[in-house]
C-alpha cells in the first residue's frame, strides 16, 4: 500500500506546532468545526438513553429512513431504507463495495487527478488500475469519449464530484452519459458525492447531480465528513444495487461488524433544519476564503488554479516555483509555518508540481497565510 503522503505532512505540522506553536494547517481535507449542535446535544442523550452495542450491520433502521428521505428530498429520486448501507466512513464504502464488485485482475478507471485512496486501495486488492489523464482540458473530470477510447469496457469507472482535490464538478448531463456509458458496457459506476453541498454561487454547473438520477445500476457514495463537519465520527453510506446487498452485508458483518453506534445515533440529527442551517453557514465561510485565495493567489504570481466549483480546496499547478512539490511543501513549512499538501498524492504524474490548499478553515488563517506565502515568494 503506497504511503497517503498528506498524512506525512500532517506529522510535519504537528511536529511544528510543538515546536513553533505557530502552524496554519491549510493541508487537511477536512473542516475546522465540530459537529453541528443538535448532533452534539443527540450524542450526549444517546450516551444516557441508548446500549450503543452493536447494530446491525447495515446499520440502525431510522437513520438508514433519514438518508433515503436527504436523497429523496435533494435529487427527486426514489430511495428505500434498504437501498441504503451505512459504512464507517465513506473509506469503509470503499472498501467494501471494492471487494464485493470486483476480482484481482479487473480494471478499475479512475481519473488522474485524484484521491489516492482509490487507487491505492484498489491496487492493494489486486485491481489494475487505469488513470484517465484529466487536465486542465477537461476540467479535471472524465468523459464519455475518454472511456470510448479505452481498450476495452473496463470493470469498474470512479467519479468524484465535486472532486478532491481540484473542486470540479461533473456537469449533470456529462454524470448521465458517463452512468448510460457505464450501463451499456457493464461497466460498475461508483459515484463518490461526499463533497455534495459544499457548492459555490455562480458555477455554471450549478445543480449537483447524482448518479442514481440516471441509473440505479450505480453506486452512490455518501459521507458525514464534509458538508456536515463530521470526519472524526467515521460514518458514511452508499445507495447499493440489489444484485451487490448480498455480498456487502457478508464482507462488512465479518469485517467491522457495523459502524459505531454513537455515530449513527448521533447523525439521526444531522440532517434537519437547525442542523442544516448551521451547516450552510460553514459553506458561506468556505465561499469567502476560497474567493480571497482565487483573488490573492494570482497576486503572488500563482495564476494557474482548478476551477474549484466545489468542495474545499485550491489545486494550483506550481511549475514555475518547483519540481519537487514534496520538497517545497516541507521548505514552506519549515520557514512560515504553512501546511499545504504537495500534488504527489493525487497525481503520479504532475503532482511534482502542484499543491494543494484547503480553504475549510478560518478565514483569518487564509489571510495570515496568503501574506506569509506572499513574503516566502518574495525575490
Ligand atoms: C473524494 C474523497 N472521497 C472519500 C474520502 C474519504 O472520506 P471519509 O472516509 O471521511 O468519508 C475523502 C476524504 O478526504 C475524499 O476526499
Amino acid at each position: 500500500m503506497p504511503t497517503f503522503y498528506v498524512m506525512d505532512v500532517w506529522k510535519a505540522a504537528a511536529e511544528r506546532a510543538r515546536t513553533h506553536g505557530d502552524v496554519l494547517v491549510l493541508a487537511a481535507g477536512q473542516p475546522s468545526t465540530p459537529a453541528p449542535v443538535p448532533v452534539l446535544r443527540a450524542t450526549k442523550t444517546a450516551l444516557d438513553a441508548e446500549l450503543l452495542g452493536y447494530t446491525e450491520t447495515f446499520g440502525i433502521l431510522p437513520l438508514r429512513q433519514v438518508i433515503a428521505e436527504h436523497h429523496i428530498r435533494t435529487y427527486g429520486y426514489h430511495v428505500h431504507a434498504d437501498d441504503v448501507v451505512i459504512t464507517t466512513g465513506s473509506s469503509g464504502a470503499f472498501t467494501l463495495i471494492f471487494l464485493a464488485a470486483f476480482d484481482p485482475g479487473d480494471t478499475v478507471v479512475v481519473a488522474r487527478p485524484g484521491y489516492p485512496a482509490y487507487r491505492n486501495t484498489l491496487t492493494a486488492l489486486g485491481c489494475r488500475v487505469i488513470e484517465l489523464d484529466c487536465g486542465p482540458q477537461h476540467r479535471f473530470q472524465p468523459t464519455v469519449a475518454m472511456l470510448d477510447a479505452l481498450p476495452e469496457p473496463p470493470a469498474g469507472l470512479i467519479v468524484a464530484s465535486p472532486a478532491n482535490p481540484t473542486g470540479t464538478m461533473i456537469a449533470p448531463a456529462e454524470l448521465a452519459a458517463l452512468a448510460r456509458w457505464c450501463d451499456e458496457h457493464g461497466t460498475l459506476l461508483i459515484s463518490d458525492e461526499i463533497y455534495h453541498g459544499i457548492v459555490y454561487p455562480g458555477i455554471d454547473t450549478e445543480s449537483t447531480s447524482s448518479a442514481w438520477q440516471t441509473s440505479r445500476e450505480a453506486v452512490v457514495i455518501g459521507s458525514v465528513s464534509k458538508y456536515f463537519s463530521m470526519t472524526g465520527w467515521r460514518l458514511g453510506w452508499m445507495l447499493a444495487p440489489p444484485r451487490l446487498r448480498p455480498a456487502l452485508q457478508r464482507l462488512a458483518s465479518n469485517m467491522t461488524v457495523c459502524p459505531p453506534a454513537i455515530s449513527q445515533y448521533a447523525a439521526l440529527h444531522a440532517f434537519g433544519p437547525e442542523a442544516r442551517a448551521e451547516l450552510d453557514g460553514h459553506v458561506r465561510r468556505y465561499a469567502e476564503n476560497r474567493a480571497l485565495l482565487l483573488e490573492g493567489l494570482p497576486k503572488l504570481g500563482i495564476t494557474d488554479l482548478a476551477p474549484a466549483d466545489g468542495a474545499f480546496y485550491a489545486y494550483a499547478d506550481i511549475a514555475h516555483l518547483t519540481d519537487d512539490s514534496t520538497r517545497w511543501c516541507a521548505d514552506l513549512l519549515a520557514h512560515t509555518g504553512v501546511a499545504l499538501a504537495p500534488g504527489v498524492d493525487f497525481d503520479t504524474v504532475n503532482g511534482n508540481h502542484t499543491v494543494r490548499i484547503s480553504f475549510a478553515g478560518a478565514t483569518a488563517d487564509i489571510e495570515e497565510a496568503l501574506v506569509r506565502l506572499g513574503r516566502y515568494l518574495e525575490p
